[in-house]
């Protein structure tokens, strides 16, 4: 799998998306798929294309396989984004809420790095929950967890060989339309 994302990130190269505040995110990013997610001062939303203006690459068929067996033969998901956490990268609590049809899940794939996740309510507030995830943790996030909010406190720089240089990959897929 990371041969095939090595593939997909030479085509359409890793980038640091604005948040719509201003400020330059830590993780950086590109998409794969019919769409990809995209944020700047107008916000957060899926465009059609990469930021250099070509269409987004394929999903692979190596990250497809983990959709089909985990939750659906019956429709692809639209966009798999692809998230590159460097030394000191993170993630704020946020919802995924750009997508039109909340009762399709979001599939997480972690690779690489050991990453520190956590995982509050359906409103913002209240108390959360943090777990750990390890290089080949698939999650699902569907039914009543699709709309929780969660993000990546820290992660744990080189503590996999996974990637030569480093760092951790986490793949989403999702329905879009
Ligand atoms: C995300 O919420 O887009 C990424 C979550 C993660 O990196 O585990
Ligand atoms: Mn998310």
């Amino acid at each position: 799998m990371v041969d095939d994302l090595r593939g997909v990130i030479h085509q359409a190269p890793l980038f640091s998306p604005e948040t719509p505040y201003g400020k330059a995110m830590s993780v950086r990013m590109t998409s794969t798929g019919n769409c990809g997610w995209f944020s700047d001062r107008s916000g957060y939303r899926y465009v059609d294309t990469h930021p250099n203006g070509a269409a987004w690459p394929d999903i692979p068929a190596s990250v497809l396989a983990i959709w089909h067996r985990l939750a659906s033969n019956e429709r692809d998901p639209d966009c798999c984004l692809i998230n590159y956490y460097g030394e000191g990268a993170r993630m704020g609590l946020h919802q995924d809420k750009d997508e039109a049809d909340f009762d399709w899940p979001v599939v997480s794939i972690s690779l690489g790095d050991d990453a520190l996740f956590r995982a509050g309510n359906t409103a913002r507030g209240g108390k959360t929950e943090s777990l750990w995830l390890r290089s080949g943790d698939v999650m699902v996030m569907g039914g009543a967890a699709r709309l929780t909010y969660h993000g990546v406190d820290r992660t744990r720089f080189k503590s996999s060989a996974l990637l030569p240089k480093g760092g951790r990959i986490n793949l989403t897929l999702r329905v879009v339309t």
